[in-house]
């Protein structure tokens, strides 16, 4: 059979087109619905109406919705679309102060010399508002006058910009138990004393004391708190609120235990500030400064192979 070549030609460009035509459908999947190719990793943004389109990750390929492809840059278009923000929200200050209060010993000591009753639970322990999320909402509560103060605290550091949580406050004896046998466990005995009380000598357990952490350092304790923005303000502001820092740089050999930047303590705000004025330690304040305290105990080269749990 003799065919002309301009048909020949034109034979060959209409299957060439049928061919390209039906790949683009393929990859597309031109019902509208969005198929996710290996090479395009996503994340899902839900728009305001519910609308769920894919973003591209920063520095990664562009992204296809609805069949659109987002994030390639198109010179010509006047009507390309925006890609909306991911916004995080922020925690807001939300709480509202609790009421009557029960009568509290709030110069109470709790050290290596003073140890609490195995059996003591503090009355009236309440919720605090200002939680890490990625710890047990259990051990996130304090004594309600303290838990008020707490919550002040936090709401005004917020205000200020600054995000300041609880990982850990009340802290039963089998809890305090369990978290010092694992750190004796893991560091032995003779480091796991300087940074973990043993249980029955936690003032964890008065529901008086809290561990908190802020998002720069993960909501980890690490002594790197102390020169964050947070950690300084903390520093700077606690006693404003009846709280101390209850374990200060310089004063371990008193204390018994390492610099700890993210333990307060709250004693009410009049004891609070001679405390901050003056710059003592609690034992100091209360003149009970332990006369058997190890002066041999390096504390400063427990800081590096201490864990960054509940302390
Ligand atoms: N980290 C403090 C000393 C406690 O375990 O109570
Ligand atoms: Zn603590």
């Amino acid at each position: 059979m003799n065919v002309k070549p301009v048909w020949k030609f034109l034979a060959i460009v209409f299957v060439s087109v049928l061919t390209v035509c039906s790949a683009v459908t393929c990859y597309f999947d031109l019902d509208g619905s969005v198929e996710v190719k290996d090479i395009w990793r996503m994340r899902e943004y839900s728009g305001e109406n519910g609308f769920v389109i894919m973003l591209p990750r920063e520095n990664e390929l562009p992204a296809i919705a609805n069949g659109i492809v987002h994030g390639v840059e198109d010179q010509n278009s006047q009507t390309q679309e925006e890609i909306p923000p991911v916004v995080s929200e922020p925690p807001l200050p939300s709480w509202q102060p609790s009421g009557e209060y029960t009568e509290i010993d709030r110069l109470i000591l709790v050290n290596k010399e003073y140890p609490v009753d195995q059996n003591y639970i503090p009355a009236d322990l309440v919720q605090l508002e200002y939680r890490a999320s990625n710890r047990s909402a259990e051990w996130q509560v304090m004594t309600r006058e303290a838990a008020d103060a707490f919550n002040q605290l936090c709401s005004d550091a917020l205000l200020e910009g600054y995000e300041i949580v609880v990982t850990t406050a009340y802290r039963s004896y089998e809890f305090q138990s369990y978290l010092y046998n694992s750190y004796v466990e893991k560091d032995g005995q003779a480091a796991a004393d300087m940074y973990s009380a043993q249980p029955g000598k936690s003032e964890h357990q008065t529901g008086l004391a809290a561990d908190v952490s802020s998002p720069s350092v993960q909501y980890r304790l690490t002594s790197e708190y102390g020169d964050t923005a947070e950690g300084k303000w903390l520093s700077e502001n606690c006693y404003k609120y009846g709280f101390i820092l209850r374990y200060p740089k310089g004063k371990e050999e008193i204390t018994g235990y390492i610099y700890e930047p993210w333990h307060i303590r709250y004693v009410g705000q009049e004891a609070a500030k001679e405390i901050w004025e003056t710059g003592v330690a609690l034992e100091e304040y209360l003149g009970k400064v332990p006369d058997s305290m190890s002066t041999e105990t390096n504390y400063s080269a427990a800081i590096d192979e201490i864990a960054d749990d509940d302390r």
